[in-house]
């Protein structure tokens, strides 16, 4: 199992749950309590290269539902097999996503609920769910498509003035989706700068786990503002339509923290997404040969999609009653980890999938926007973003390479969403 140090990849660990938690009551605690976690609790979010360990792929084939060893009594489970990932994903009544009825067994108190869509309930989920679905079906998603096309060539054209490498994570990966949720959600085109700033500040672990909260509470503080000021003149995105359909219904604060669910939701994972996928492009560069040729990319970002599955793990599971996943007892109140990574490459989805196969067909779909009630309502608009960026880069920048060995290149070795710290390419 190559591994980074326990105290890098704690540092980073703690780095995500400060981004995803910050600024909720408690999130300090849930770090805390996340960096008690062992090296053996951690390894489903190590990787080996793009690939997940071989100790993942050895448990999914010999105990697809194994426990987990985690800290102060808890009884954790690991689910691994695509066929139980799904069933625990798609079970509607035998597990719950409320942190809350969680949170008092690990020393939390029940108002440190870390909030947001991932770790709701219905009927809570469903309403909330509902309220922002209309903003993300393809007819609205299509007013979106010219935007990102712009945002796409305007990140390119500012990546070809640059002379020598250009870190493609800061310049382009971050930016395209920081710049699409932006139009998303209505940001006016004043801000945009200084939520692109935000957005990759959040990313930046160079001062310790804690440096990004800077960035999320600035991020946050923006977002309270610009929903005060749409209160005052709702704008055309999601925060505008949330206002005129729901604005009775929801305070300053619930808007606020939808709309930067979404932000925390759709960037880093659509941005590891474009990084690693280039990465592919270029160290396996048959793959971009058609989309130079003006090919379609929809086969190809769903096979990156499954291969690189940025989304290690799905939100913690708590199960409600005593219950079966693929004939393993589990009892009430036990936690379930599911490894979407792990799900992603188990062979029933067909032969080799260790490997990229552009043409491969399979009647199952991936994982990697989860499954069920909590299916990533972004997804459409990640695919749309993948479509547009990928084949704008490598047509743009045919001789693209990577300005330093991949072997060496930083990436994440325990992080939710895994990724790289850097990409310095090369253009010419
Ligand atoms: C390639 C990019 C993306 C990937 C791989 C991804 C992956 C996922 C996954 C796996 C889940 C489900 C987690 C679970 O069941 O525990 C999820 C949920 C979610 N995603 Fe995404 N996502 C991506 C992009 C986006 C975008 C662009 C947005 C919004 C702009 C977004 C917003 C959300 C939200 C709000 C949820 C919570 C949904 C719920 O709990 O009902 N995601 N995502």
């Amino acid at each position: 199992m190559q591994m980074a140090s326990a105290v890098t990849f704690r540092a980073r660990l703690l780095g995500w749950a400060a981004r995803r938690f910050a600024g909720k009551s408690g999130s300090m605690s849930f770090a805390g309590t996340l960096s008690m976690l062992s090296d053996s609790s951690l390894f489903p979010l190590f990787r080996n290269g793009l690939d997940p360990v071989a100790e993942i792929g050895a448990l999914r084939e010999q105990s697809p539902v194994s426990r987990l060893p985690v800290p102060l009594g808890i009884r954790a489970w690991l689910v691994t097999g695509y066929e139980p990932v799904r069933a625990v994903l798609g079970s509607t009544d035998g597990f719950s996503n409320d942190f809350g009825r969680f949170a008092a067994r690990i020393g939390l108190e029940a108002g440190q609920q870390p909030g947001g869509l991932g770790m709701a309930d219905p009927p809570m989920h469903t309403r909330l769910r509902r309220m922002i679905m209309p903003e993300f079906t393809m007819h609205r998603l299509a007013r979106l498509q010219p935007r990102i096309e712009a945002i796409v060539a305007d990140r390119l054209d500012a990546m070809s003035r640059t002379a020598g490498p250009v870190d493609l994570w800061q310049e382009f990966a971050l930016p395209v989706p920081a710049l699409t949720i932006c139009e998303l959600l209505g940001v006016p085109y004043a801000d945009r700068e200084l939520v692109q700033r935000v957005s990759t500040a959040r990313f930046d672990l160079g001062d310790g786990a804690y440096a990004p909260l800077d960035a999320i509470n600035e991020s946050r503080a923006y977002l309270r503002d610009l929903v005060a000021d749409q209160r005052r003149k709702p704008g055309d995105g999601l925060i505008g339509s949330l206002i005129r359909d729901h604005g009775d219904e929801l305070d300053d604060q619930e808007l606020a923290g939808l709309a930067d669910g979404v932000l925390t939701g759709g960037l880093e994972t659509s941005a590891s997404m474009l990084a690693l996928g280039a990465l592919v492009l270029m160290t396996q560069p048959e793959l971009a040969e058609p989309l130079r040729a003006g090919g379609p990319a929809d086969a190809l970002v769903e096979e990156l999609l499954r291969y690189l599955t940025v989304v290690q793990v799905a939100f913690p599971r708590f199960a409600v009653r005593d219950l079966e996943v693929a004939g393993v007892p589990i009892r009430a109140g036990d936690v379930v980890m599911c490894s979407l990574s792990a799900a992603d490459r188990d062979e029933v989805l067909g032969p080799g999938m260790d490997q990229i196969d552009a043409g491969r067909r399979t009647s199952r779909s991936h994982l990697a926007f989860g499954h069920g009630l909590h299916r990533c309502v972004g997804a459409e608009l990640a695919r749309m973003e993948l479509r547009i960026a990928y084949p704008a880069l490598v047509r743009r920048f045919p001789a693209m390479r990577p300005a330093i060995d991949p072997a060496s290149l930083p990436m994440r070795r325990a992080s939710i969403v895994f990724g790289l710290e850097s990409l310095p390419v090369t253009l010419d």
